[in-house]
């Protein structure tokens, strides 16, 4: 029997393996499907010993390189964050399929490479028109309307575009089920490793 139709997710968890196959599936139809919470996970950083956190769209999952890739604004403070510490956590519940993914590794900054050009090459107008805001992201301002982005050539959004790549060592997968719930941990450090935690 299945839980999740679309997914074909098992209802039950017996061997670690699956859940992984499951975070992969979950991760790989997040980034097309806008009404999968995975679609817009957290993503945290580090700035002062603080953490912060944002929502953000997530573009790309892929397992075998254990990367996932984010746009964002160059001029966001979660761009300085990474700078000067590349630790990262991106997290997701979706309370229809009762699954939590975690996941914890570095972030990777992209301006004006290879991989920011074809990014920005496989953005609709829409999501590149965020890119023409004046001031850039997180300036404090007396005027929100002022901000409205109105009279804007979509390509010269590009020079503000920034992509993050971020590279996973570990992904935790915790399922919640009225009869025991499971929680399992991969990791790959010199070799990939999973284990079963108490949940
Ligand atoms: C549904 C949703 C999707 C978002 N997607 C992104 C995104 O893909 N990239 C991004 O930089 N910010 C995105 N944001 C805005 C961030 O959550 C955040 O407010 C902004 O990036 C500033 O964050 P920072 O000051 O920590 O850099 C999104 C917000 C929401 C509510």
């Amino acid at each position: 029997m299945k839980s999740e139709s679309r997914l074909d997710l098992p209802i039950e968890y017996s061997k670690i393996e699956d859940t992984l196959i499951s975070a992969e599936k979950i991760l790989i139809r997040a980034v097309d499907d806008a009404k999968s919470l995975f679609h817009t996970p957290i993503v945290s950083s580090i700035k002062n010993n603080q953490i912060t956190s944002r929502v953000m769209v997530l573009r790309e999952f892929d397992l075998k390189d254990r990367k996932m890739r984010f746009h964002t604004d160059f001029r966001a403070s979660k761009i300085h964050h990474y700078e000067e510490d590349s630790s990262a956590t991106v997290i997701g519940y979706d309370p229809e399929i009762k699954i939590q993914i975690k996941l914890q590794g570095n972030m990777s900054i992209h301006y004006d490479d290879e991989t920011t050009k074809l990014a920005w090459d496989n953005s609709t107008s829409r999501s590149k028109k965020c890119y023409s805001v004046k001031g850039g992201s997180s300036k404090e301002i007396s005027n929100p309307e002022e901000y409205d982005i109105k009279d804007f050539k979509v390509e010269e959004g590009y020079k503000n575009f920034a992509v993050l790549v971020f590279h996973f060592n570990s992904l935790e997968f915790l399922y919640l089920k009225s009869s025991g719930h499971r929680r399992a941990i991969h990791k790959w450090n010199d070799e990939y490793d999973s284990k079963w935690l108490v949940p």
